[in-house]
């Protein structure tokens, strides 16, 4: 079992306490879709107990709230392509169709990317290196054999992600290595190539560095002289307490969109505690362990007043380019559910989506929805 589907499990455990015992959700209020109602979608990532229907209690707050669904990881290559020649798809089938089934916009995530990526797809049967050439037929195969399969039931594509780093240079992923700058195009020649119907997305984290944000942009215009396909960019919006500046995110924003895209919030969140900026050895004692997980019980009112300021300080700004933005999605559904309670330091307890652990609004969201 990886290390991730046990930190995932112990989070499924909490969802089904709680499922247990908390049922006082949102029954009467209107949902959060109505409230944002034709602005943009809103949308949430499902992990495999929602989209396999046994987290009732999220399911609730999926469809009360939400009309778009993210995968947020049973459509990665390790997943549904673990070794060559095998795919698997039963989790992402369960979640494609359970967003066919309740009427959600489903966008794929994702293709090409260096993480949750196997090994196996840059090695030959010797274990060495594979040639241009064999990569490109793997990344072809790949894409092709992923969206032929769910055609017409996903709008659209995560194609790349994660390509460019801060100082505006391609990321040395094996990708990079093993093709250079061309493996961008053509993911997205392919992945057109298979489904000419769907959306196709390039999403980044930390899309507000001036650095990575010139080259994303150079990036989108040049796939865009080729005559490639490319409907948006993503714009991950994992945030912390003092990142990003919300001018520096604007300016991402507008930047991406002056290319003539649109510009989606893809994977929304803001961690509470502390960010994380010391190496790990520093992090051994076992005082700065403790300053890293400073809420064990609760949110302070302090904070969480800060946080929500926050957060409805950049909803007010997604809403400000509203004729640029096309979608807004959490990164998880509840409190319990987000990566960021092992993220980037495992074990602490943060609070960093839109319901808490309890699947009760945070106050922002309850702001909006009675706006
Ligand atoms: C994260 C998932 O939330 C975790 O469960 C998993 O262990 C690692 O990946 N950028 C992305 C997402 O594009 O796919 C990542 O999701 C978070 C960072």
């Amino acid at each position: 079992m990886k290390l991730r589907d046990i930190l995932a499990a112990s989070v499924c455990g909490a969802v089904m306490a709680a499922c247990a015992g908390n049922t006082t959700a949102v029954v009467n209020e209107k949902g959060l879709k109505d409230a944002v109602g034709d602005k943009f979608l809103i949308g949430t990532a499902l992990n495999v107990w929602q989209s396999g229907g046994i987290d009732t209690s999220a399911i609730k707050i999926v469809k009360k709230h939400f009309n778009a669904i993210v995968a947020e990881n049973c459509m990665k290559m390790e997943e549904v392509h673990p070794e060559e020649g095998v795919y698997d798809f039963k989790d992402a089938d369960k979640f494609v169709n359970f967003g066919v089934d309740n009427g959600l916009t489903v966008t794929g995530h994702c293709l090409i990317w260096h993480s949750q990526c196997p090994a196996w797809f840059f090695l030959d049967d010797k274990g060495k290196t594979v040639t241009p050439e064999v990569l490109k037929q793997r990344m072809k195969e790949h894409i092709t054999t992923v969206v032929t399969r769910y055609k017409g039931k996903i709008k659209g594509w995560d194609v790349v992600n994660e390509a460019i780093v801060e100082d505006g240079s391609y990321r040395k992923s094996k990708f990079y290595e093993i093709l250079g700058e061309e493996f961008i195009p053509l993911a997205f020649q392919y992945a057109h190539e298979a489904d000419p119907d769907v959306e196709l997305y390039y999403n980044d984290y930390g899309m507000n560095v001036q650095g990575r944000r010139d080259a994303v942009v150079k990036m989108v215009k040049s796939l865009k002289e080729r005559g490639l396909r490319i409907d948006a960019v993503g714009m991950q919006g994992h945030m912390g307490m003092d990142y990003p500046e919300i001018d520096e995110f604007e300016e991402s924003m507008l930047a991406f969109a002056s290319t003539g895209v649109k510009v989606m919030i893809t994977e929304w969140e803001m961690s509470a505690l502390p960010t994380v900026r010391r190496s790990a050895n520093i992090s051994d004692t076992v005082a700065f362990r403790k300053s890293l997980n400073p809420y064990p019980e609760a949110l302070p009112d302090s904070v969480s007043k800060v946080w929500n300021e926050r957060m409805a300080q950049f909803f007010s700004l997604f809403e400000k380019h509203a004729d640029i933005v096309t979608r807004v999605t959490a990164w998880g559904v509840s409190d319990g559910d987000s990566w960021k309670n092992n993220f980037p330091v495992p074990g602490r307890k943060d609070y960093a989506l839109l319901f808490d652990r309890d699947y009760q609004p945070k106050d922002f969201v309850k702001e909006i929805i009675n706006k």
